[in-house]
């Protein structure tokens, strides 16, 4: 068998409810990290592959009823793509890979806002990606609150965004368990404040975790 070649590149993930300002953060910690030399890849899940984003708006669209473990295995599948075809390969070719969401999300979505068990999950995650860990996810956090005023007033929500506060809030725990089970990977950024504070926080952890 050939040994797989050594990853050389890093694979950073911004994760959180919606309203957390995750689109915006993502833009800049890509641009923070092209600033300091590297080479990008910004990319997404569900999503990432031709594959993937038919399997995304399969997931998004509304009134599509799709049963949690159902959901599970599409996320997984779209995760096989990308991992294989999109992901090792910009790793392995030393690209910094800045991934809209990850595993942690399905842990999240499927473990805390569904009830699927974790360790299902994670033998999903270890038969599809062996294992596979950012060196670093941003959960950016606010409080439910917050999520659901930022929403307020959107109209075409899709398929998770039309779930109830409730679904938000295990979805929300779930994250702030697996961050504290994972303090030196999962690094909590308070997004309730400012724009510019919290932007100034990211570049902080970025510079600890990945600058060093
Ligand atoms: P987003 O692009 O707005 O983040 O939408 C993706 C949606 O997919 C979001 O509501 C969370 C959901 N999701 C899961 O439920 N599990 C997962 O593993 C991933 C990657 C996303």
């Amino acid at each position: 068998m050939n040994k797989p070649a050594p990853m050389t590149g890093r694979l950073i993930t911004v994760e959180g409810i919606e309203g957390v300002g995750k689109s915006t953060n993502l833009a800049f910690v890509a641009g923070e990290l092209q600033g300091a030399g590297h080479d990008v890849l910004l990319t997404r899940e569900p999503g990432g592959t031709p594959l993937g984003e038919r399997i995304r708006e399969l997931l998004l669209q509304p009134g599509n009823e799709i049963v949690p473990m159902a959901e599970l295995l599409l996320l997984f599948a779209a995760r096989a793509a990308h991992v294989e075809t999109v992901i090792l390969p910009a790793l392995q070719s030393g690209r910094w890979v800045v991934c809209d969401r990850f595993t942690d999300a399905s842990h999240a979505y499927q473990g805390g806002g569904r009830g699927i068990p974790g360790a299902t999950i994670d033998a999903l995650d270890q038969l599809v990606t062996g294992g596979l860990r950012p060196d670093l996810s941003l959960l950016l956090d606010v409080p439910l609150e917050v999520s659901a005023e930022r929403q307020s007033g959107r109209g075409d929500r899709d398929r998770f965004e039309r779930e109830a506060g409730p679904f938000f809030r295990r979805v929300r725990a779930r994250y702030l368990e697996l961050a504290q089970a994972q303090p030196g990977r999962i690094r909590v950024i308070n997004a309730a404040r400012s724009l510019p504070e919290v932007q100034a926080e990211i570049r902080r952890v970025l510079q600890e975790s990945l600058f060093r």
